[in-house]
């Protein structure tokens, strides 16, 4: 298994190239089982979680060719009409994001049997408002062993309220109900640009959804099992939260770094709180600079996560690890997951000041955190680490970075090229 070898208390300087969104490419590549005719993508991210998402349409009987052009990797899909729709535990358990092939599969065959998701252990992540969604659209749903079974005749548009906003039901009502027969009036829904990129791509296929990136979705279902495709090849949307991490990252390390193929506006309430700190931040035209050489005293700034465009909870931990040498006192208050607190044990080892009880934690700055070995949990409480090894004095081993491989692409190697004494070995 790699670990990671970071030589910490170095300044990041340099230029880094976002890649694209993770999690705009998953669901966009559920969506290719909705195409009656070939999907191009254009720019996947290399990651382990887009290799399981594909993994999932090639045992399901899905045709994918891919190639690697440069950093990119393109990819054709074709999702035949002797596609299986049961989608089983092997491929499902290791990504939550799995998920969205119900709606899919069961639009496209009438009925769907897919596994229970597993992914990251971020709080208990359950899959009822998935659920709520297709039985609303008219599916009978049962779970049993394991496996959720939807089946539908006939989807049917409808009315749905979502009591709190959530991505992936967002996105599994979205193509759901794209299919249906009729009209389908969305409340309380996803405004995340992931959630846009998923309808606007499902809009070039042929699909008819008004709203996007406004809190209610007007669809008229097209009344059909297939769409006829997109008019050209996909291009996914730079990833915000890889961003949002090189952007903590070159503030905590007190460094000046250029973060290109990013959108600014994506992640502009994390950049307004770097500014808030006491960095400085320029946009660009095609990202955004984060300039920290000056800073003596990181100011503490408070954050509450919540839905687009609120902070993103996937940038919750790295703004602790940054938070944990501010002078003074903050807090977080984690409103989207719980027990999304799991790397502040991890933090605690490099020296920080932490304190939680329930989703709010106290963040009390050190001067300097102290390198140690740690252990990545989850996705994002691995970037929160390595933000945390490039802040400390000495040496940070961080062990189990498969969970970072899932969400950052060559993250050691971007990060090398930016001046940080990183390298990655074999246990
Ligand atoms: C997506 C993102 C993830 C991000 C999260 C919140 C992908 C692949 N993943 O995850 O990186 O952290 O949005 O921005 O895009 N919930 C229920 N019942 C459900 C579904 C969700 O109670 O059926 C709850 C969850 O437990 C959580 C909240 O709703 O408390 C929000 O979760 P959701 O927005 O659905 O997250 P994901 O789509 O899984």
């Amino acid at each position: 298994m790699d670990y990671l070898v970071i030589e910490g208390s170095r300044p990041l300087n340099g230029t880094v190239e976002i890649s694209a969104s993770k999690n705009a490419a998953l669901p966009m590549i559920m969506a290719a089982i909705l195409s009656e005719n070939e999907v191009i993508f254009s720019n996947l991210p290399r990651l382990t979680d887009v290799d399981f998402a594909i993994r999932i349409l090639v045992e399901l009987g899905g045709k994918v060719s891919m190639n690697r052009e440069g950093d990119h990797l393109t990819a054709k899909i074709k999702f035949p009409d002797s596609a299986s729709f049961v989608a089983p535990y092997e491929l499902v358990r290791k990504m939550r994001a799995s998920i969205s092939v119900l709606g899919p599969l069961l639009a496209r065959f009438g009925k769907a049997k897919v596994s229970l998701p597993g992914g990251c252990a971020i709080g208990s992540r359950p899959v009822d408002l998935h659920i709520m969604v297709m039985e609303k659209l008219g599916a009978k749903v049962t779970v049993e062993e394991g496996y959720i079974f939807a089946e539908a005749e006939k989807l049917k548009g409808t009315e749905i309220v979502f009591p709190f906003v959530s991505v992936g039901a967002t996105q599994a009502a979205i193509m759901t109900a794209a299919m249906a027969e009729g009209v389908s009036v969305i409340r309380n829904v996803s405004m995340e640009p992931e959630t846009v990129e998923l309808g606007k791509m499902l809009n070039d296929m042929g699909a008819k959804i008004d709203g996007l990136g406004t809190e209610t979705l007007t669809i008229h279902g097209v009344n059909k099992r297939t769409l006829p495709g997109p008019k050209s090849p996909i291009s996914v949307i730079p990833d915000r939260i890889e961003a949002g991490t090189f952007a903590v990252a070159a503030a905590a390390t007190r460094g000046r770094v250029e973060v290109k193929n990013a959108v600014a506006e994506h992640i502009e309430i994390l950049l307004y709180n770097l500014r808030e700190s006491g960095v400085i931040v320029e946009n660009t035209k095609d990202g955004f600079i984060v300039d920290a050489r000056h800073l003596k005293k990181i100011k503490p700034v408070d954050i509450i996560t919540s839905p687009y465009p609120g902070f993103p909870t996937d940038l919750q931990a790295q703004w602790m690890a940054y938070m944990s040498i501010a002078d003074g006192t903050s807090t977080i208050s984690e409103k989207i997951f719980e027990n999304r607190f799991i790397h502040i044990g991890e933090l605690f080892r490099l020296g920080a000041r932490i304190k939680y009880s329930g989703n709010k934690a106290t963040v009390q700055g050190v001067e300097r955190l102290k390198g140690a070995p740690v252990m990545a949990t989850d996705l994002r409480a691995s970037a929160s680490l390595v933000i945390g090894g490039l802040i400390a004095e000495g040496t940070t081993e961080i062990h189990r970075v498969y969970h970072i491989d899932r969400g950052y692409e060559r993250i050691d190697q971007k990060l090398t090229a930016l001046g940080a004494k990183i390298v990655r070995n074999r246990e």
